[in-house]
């Protein structure tokens, strides 16, 4: 695992492929398929509990899927996602993102401009992943699953929060449902990578929730996900398929953005 991989990526160009993972065995197979970085992703409390959202995950059962899919890797880095309310104050999310690394993490990805916490983290020496625009812990706020930042009030926001938390000291920035044409804007702002998730192709790398992208999950499949098990014949080359599509650049399309 190499930190500094995603940037580097970015300097030359070269897109970089996330997908959400929850246990060893899918773990094996991404790191297999070339997956660059792996998110355990607080979304587990959708495709594998069963709930309508991320709100009743807990630290307790974040640390035991980053450990299951710490066990199924080598070398692929790992992000792991704060549950809500586990980032409610600097001191608290300090502990709580030390016991995500001791499972195996790499970086904890927090939702949110939580710039205080963010820099009390990477003050102690742990790297932070962002992420704005739709942030699921905050479904009820924002009124349900709706693109954000779509006018320019929204827009700016996002704009500034992104350079907040940059400025916090975060090391990537997931974006998720964004318009296009602002994950572009905030890309070129920023000197560190965006992930984007329904924010158009021009972020540095693409992350989607792995039962999307094997079009296992049983609900609604958003707007911005591709089932990459159509015509694929096995897991294994759905994965392959998802990262040389994220690499050549032909996911997402203008099909998958806002
Ligand atoms: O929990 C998750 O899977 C996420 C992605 C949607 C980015 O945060």
């Amino acid at each position: 695992m190499n930190l500094a991989a995603p940037q580097q990526m970015a300097a030359r160009g070269e897109k970089i492929a996330v997908l959400t993972c929850y246990d060893a065995s899918f773990a094996t197979l991404c790191e297999a398929a070339g997956v660059d970085v792996l998110l355990v992703g607080d979304s587990l409390g959708m495709v594998l509990q069963g709930a309508g959202d991320t709100l009743g995950v807990t630290m307790d059962q974040m640390e035991y899927h980053t450990r299951c899919v710490t066990a199924g890797t080598k070398s692929t880095l790992i992000i792991a996602d704060m549950p809500v309310d586990s980032d409610r104050t600097p001191e608290l999310a300090l502990g709580n993102a030390r016991l995500l690394v001791g499972a195996g993490a790499h970086m904890v990805k927090l939702e949110g401009n939580k710039d205080e916490v963010v820099r009390h983290l990477t003050g102690h020496g742990i790297p932070v992943c962002g992420h704005l625009g739709f942030t699921p812990q905050s479904v009820h706020e924002l009124g349900g699953y709706k693109v954000q930042g779509r006018d320019e009030v929204g827009a700016r926001k996002i704009r500034e929060d992104a350079i907040a938390l940059q400025q916090a000291g975060i090391g990537l920035l997931v974006l998720e449902m964004v318009p296009a044409v602002l994950a572009k804007q905030v890309t070129e702002q920023l000197g560190i990578p965006t992930i984007g998730i329904g924010a158009g192709p021009d972020c540095a790398g693409q992350v989607l929730v792995l039962h999307d992208m094997l079009g296992i999950y049983p609900g609604k499949t958003p707007k911005f996900a591709r089932n990459f098990m159509q015509g694929a014949g096995s897991v294994q080359a759905a994965l392959a398929a998802y990262v040389q599509a994220v690499k050549n650049g032909t996911f997402p399309t203008t099909e998958h953005s806002f």
